[in-house]
C-alpha cells in the first residue's frame, strides 16, 4: 500500500513553494505532522472548489495552514475563507505561510475555539436567536470539518444552515484508522464522535453523501 501510494503522490500536480515551505516548517516545529492534509487531499480539496465555483469556505481546524492553502488558493480574488484554530501557539506559522502564498487578504484566521467562534459567525450571518434564514451573500459553499473528532456531530448542526443548498460538507479523518467498523465498536470517544457522525449524516435526508477511502477517510456531503 505504501508503494502505492508513493506512486500516487509522485503523479500528483506538484505543490507550491508556500505548501513546501508549510509543510517543512510543520515537520521542524510541531509533533504532529501526520495531522497535515496532505498533497493527495490538498490537491482534491483544490479541485474541488475549483469545480464547484466555490467563494466562500468554512475550515474547521486550521493546524498549520495546510489545508487551508490548498482550498484558498482556488477561490477568486472577491473570495472568502474562514478557518478556525484552538491553539494559539500556531498563530505565526499560519499567518507567515498564508503570506508565503500571497492569500492573507483572503484568507482569515480565527484563533479560540472553533464551537465558540460558529456561534459568533453565527450571529454575524443573521442566524441568532429567533432567525432561521442566513444573509444570502455570507452564506458558505464549502465546510471542512477537521478540528475535534469528539465534535463532529455538534459542528455538523451548527454549520448546516451556514451553508447554502447545493453546498458541500467535507469531512476529514472518518475511517479513523478503521476503528469505526471494529466490533465491538472501541469506546473511545474520538472513535464514538465519529462513528455516531457517519452514521447521522448517511441517515439524513437533507443531504447526499459518499466515504471516500483517501488516506483516514473523507466524507464528501452535499446539501441537497
Ligand atoms: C487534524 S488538525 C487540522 C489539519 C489541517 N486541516 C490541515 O489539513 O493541515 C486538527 C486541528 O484542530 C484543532 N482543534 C482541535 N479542537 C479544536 C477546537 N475545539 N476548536 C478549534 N480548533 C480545534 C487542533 O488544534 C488541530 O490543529
Amino acid at each position: 500500500m505504501e508503494k502505492i501510494y508513493k506512486y500516487i503522490e509522485e503523479h500528483v500536480t506538484r505543490q507550491g513553494e508556500a505548501l513546501d515551505w508549510v509543510e517543512k516548517q510543520t515537520h521542524i516545529r510541531t509533533n504532529h505532522a501526520r495531522m497535515l492534509s496532505g498533497k493527495l487531499q490538498g490537491e482534491l480539496l483544490r479541485i474541488l472548489v475549483q469545480i464547484s465555483g466555490a467563494r466562500r469556505i468554512l475550515e474547521l481546524g486550521t493546524f498549520t495552514g495546510y489545508s487551508a492553502i490548498c482550498l484558498a488558493s482556488m477561490l477568486p480574488e472577491d473570495g472568502h475563507l474562514d478557518t478556525l484554530e484552538l491553539n494559539d501557539e500556531l498563530e505565526d506559522l499560519i499567518l507567515e505561510g498564508f503570506d508565503r502564498a500571497g492569500l492573507s487578504d483572503i484568507i482569515e484566521l480565527h484563533i479560540g475555539d472553533c464551537k465558540e467562534t460558529l456561534v459568533r459567525l453565527r450571529s454575524e450571518m443573521g442566524l441568532g436567536q429567533g432567525s432561521k434564514t442566513a444573509v444570502a451573500d455570507k452564506m458558505y459553499d464549502i465546510v471542512y470539518i477537521d478540528a475535534n473528532k469528539r465534535e463532529y456531530c455538534e459542528y455538523y448542526d451548527l454549520v448546516f444552515d451556514m451553508i447554502r443548498p447545493g453546498g458541500l460538507i467535507l469531512a476529514d479523518n472518518v475511517l479513523w484508522d478503521g476503528k469505526v467498523c471494529m466490533d465491538p465498536l472501541p469506546q473511545d470517544k474520538q472513535t464514538v464522535g465519529i462513528a455516531s457522525f457517519n452514521d447521522m449524516v448517511s441517515a439524513d435526508p437533507r443531504v447526499e453523501s459518499v466515504i471516500l477511502p483517501l488516506r483516514d477517510g473523507l466524507n464528501v456531503i452535499r446539501k441537497k
